[in-house]
């Protein structure tokens, strides 16, 4: 029978016998999967981990903070912020294709953190002599099927953290998470006493806004999306249904134009798409079906409050045959 207390009494033993006394670094991306992997990994060893936050510039509004405050506040984790933004920005230019903006962010994100253990070592008198060997990854049973590490299945996109890393990696992965779903994930960040606006935060993929660009990625769409994705999180919240839908992916269609009219002008602005979707695990999926007078508000005030954005559709497309995300 499945139960939080066994799985973690198992996992905190597991942790131990695989790292010893050594020194293990986290990266943590504002979502579930991370925060409550950290946890775990906390519990198993606490100080011997750090923390490494990184802020590729991809996050929703407000990630930062939350994960810098609230999430710290709430569990006592070491937390080092590294600002990367522009790295990723340059690294991004000029890419469309979805997969090699995958491949491109999740090595620029391990780069990141080779970097931020070398900084480490050199700077903290706790860590010195011990290099970090250790990085532990929110790695979930349907990420690892999903990447072709499962019972033979084709690799579907590569999730960074399973399918992009690079080939000289220098740690050794921890994955407390690889066996378990998402529901499953919330009830042990309950047991190990996360606050639920964390536990019961929505999935948001690691490579984060970036494939939620259709077209390349730039500092303008980046914005752009933001507000839109801000919009229609602040909408779904005050309509109750966070609990409901499963996430809903907000993507700027930055390679399609349409004309419109607001004001006393012709516009040619981009397509915002809402896709959300309920689900159990992710591995399949509805489109969620939200009150039609919800979906006029938050189409209304894209339209208005974001500028370059003229128009806003709804994609009632299942999984399969569609993923949640569009990249
Ligand atoms: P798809 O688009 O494959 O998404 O139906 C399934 C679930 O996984 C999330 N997702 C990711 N999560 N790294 C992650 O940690 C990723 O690269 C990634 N890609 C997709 C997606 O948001 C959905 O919840």
């Amino acid at each position: 029978d499945w139960n939080s207390g066994n799985v973690i009494t198992e996992q905190v033993a597991l942790i131990r016998a695989q790292v010893g006394t050594g020194k293990v670094i986290c990266g943590l991306s504002g979502g579930v999967d991370s925060a409550v992997a950290a946890a775990l990994v906390h519990k198993a060893i606490g100080d011997q981990l750090v923390c490494v936050f990184v802020d590729h510039g991809l996050l929703r509004e407000d990630e930062r903070r939350q994960v810098e405050e609230d999430y710290v506040k709430a569990t006592g984790i070491r937390l080092v912020t590294v600002d990367v933004r522009e790295q990723f920005i340059n690294a991004l230019a000029g890419v469309s294709d979805p997969e090699t903006k995958r491949k491109i962010i999740g090595r620029e994100f391990i780069r990141t953190f080779e970097q931020a253990q070398a900084e480490l070592i050199k700077e903290s008198a706790e860590i010195d002599g011990d290099p970090i060997r250790f990085l532990v990854q929110g790695t979930l049973y349907p990420d690892v099927v999903e990447s072709g590490g499962g019972s033979g299945t084709a690799n579907i996109k590569s999730h960074h953290n399973v399918g992009g890393l690079p080939e000289d990696l220098q740690f050794e992965l921890v994955e407390p998470l690889r066996a378990l779903f998402k529901d499953e994930v919330r009830a042990i960040g309950a047991e190990l006493g996360l606050p639920a606006e964390i536990v019961q935060r929505q999935p948001f993929p690691g490579p984060g806004l970036g494939i939620r660009i259709v077209g390349e990625v730039t500092q303008a769409r980046l914005d752009l999306l933001r507000q839109a994705d801000a919009i229609v999180r602040a909408e779904l919240t005050a309509a109750g249904l966070d609990r409901e839908i499963w996430q809903c992916p907000v993507v700027l269609l930055a390679d399609v134009r349409s004309v419109g009219v607001q004001g006393d002008g012709r516009t040619y602005g981009h397509p915002i798409v809402l896709r959300p979707v309920s689900s159990e695990d992710a591995m399949t999926a509805d489109w969620t079906r939200l009150p039609y007078d919800l979906l006029a508000k938050i189409s209304n005030r894209i339209t208005n409050e974001v500028d370059g954005v003229n128009r806003v559709v709804l994609d009632v497309t299942s999984k399969p045959p569609g993923t949640i995300e569009w990249e």
